[in-house]
């Protein structure tokens, strides 16, 4: 099975990416680095470590990464994500602690040494800002190099933005390591807000978990209504929630589910169009690079996969 990292800032949609994950066979997860964005770092952690122990997977070992965007000096949970995600991250849903700890060696150190060991064979999944990832390649150029793939979620081309007309949250939370990511040779797919707010989940669908009558049903269940909800009240025109992180994970396990077009991508960090990602003016007349933006998604096979997977974890 190919090696797989997931960079989560876990979050309600991190968790489904989790879930995901851990049910799909293609791929053995070495490890969560975490971050801050849906949570803070030190919650993000402690969801990770609970959620391992529930989903049946204590082996899995979680890094602290950075707790703060590269340009600043704090970071701090805004209200419009705690009522999206829940203070706990998980939607107000009590999970017990884990008795496990998070690892001592930092995300950016873990991720170094396992894109050294694994290469081609790894693939990379950050569902939060890009801080871990960015600050990683600052310290080991070669990462950028030698790293199999980056299948990250974040951003919008063809969409506007969640948190500002045109700044998706997880680029927004630090445009700065967004930007240095997409000036590197580092093979990415974008999966943005393009693809994944065409990807929705309704009561319909978290019905079925909760029918299964099992504690990891019922959890999902209560979590994910809680998501639905406020997409309810803060984006009623989509009618559900957005699939955001389970895609970007799903399409790191099978690329097949997103058709893309190859960019020079770059985010726009002055004034009203910070946190922006577009394509690069001084690079208009270079060949594409390395990064893909999913502009497509085939989002029955998405949902089949999504269900029959979950559904799976979830029955045990
Ligand atoms: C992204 O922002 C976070 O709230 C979600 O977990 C997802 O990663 C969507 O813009
Ligand atoms: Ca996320």
């Amino acid at each position: 099975a190919r090696k797989m990292i997931l960079d989560l800032d876990t979050g309600i949609d991190d968790t489904l990416a989790l879930a995901y994950t851990l049910a799909s066979p293609e791929v053995e997860l070495i490890g969560i680095t975490a971050t801050y964005g849906n949570v803070r770092l030190e919650t993000g952690m402690r969801n990770d470590l609970a959620l391992l122990d529930l989903f049946g997977h204590p082996e899995v070992p979680v890094f602290p990464g950075l707790d703060h965007a590269s340009a600043k000096s704090d970071f701090a949970v805004s209200k419009v994500t705690e009522f999206i995600h829940g203070r706990n991250g998980i939607g107000e849903v009590v999970i017990p602690d884990s008795a496990r700890k998070a690892e001592t060696t930092p995300a950016v150190d873990f991720i170094i040494d396992a894109v050294h060991r694994y290469g081609e064979d790894l693939v990379y999944v950050p569902t939060g800002p890009l801080t871990n990832i960015a600050a990683a390649i600052a310290k080991d150029p070669t990462v950028a190099d030698e790293i199999g793939h980056i299948t990250l979620m974040g951003g919008a081309l063809t969409q506007p933005g969640n948190v500002s007309p045109c700044a998706e949250a997880n680029i927004d939370q630090d445009p700065e390591a967004a930007n240095a990511l997409f000036h590197t040779h580092a093979p990415i797919t974008m999966i943005g807000l393009d693809v994944t707010h065409r990807t929705l989940l309704t009561h319909a669908e978290t019905a079925k978990w909760r029918a299964l009558g099992t504690p990891r049903g019922e959890f999902l269940a209560d979590m994910t209504d809680y998501y639905i909800n406020a997409y309810a009240v803060n984006a009623p025109q989509l009618g559900g929630c957005g699939l955001h992180d389970p895609l970007a994970a799903a399409t790191a396990i099978d690329p097949t589910l997103v058709s893309t077009i190859d960019l020079n991508l770059q985010v726009d960090l002055e004034g009203a169009f910070r946190g922006r990602t577009i394509g690069d003016p001084k690079r208009i007349n270079e060949p594409a690079g390395t990064t893909k933006v999913a502009v497509d998604v085939d989002r029955e096979r998405f949902l089949g996969l999504l269900m029959e997977r979950l559904t799976a974890l979830a029955s045990a």
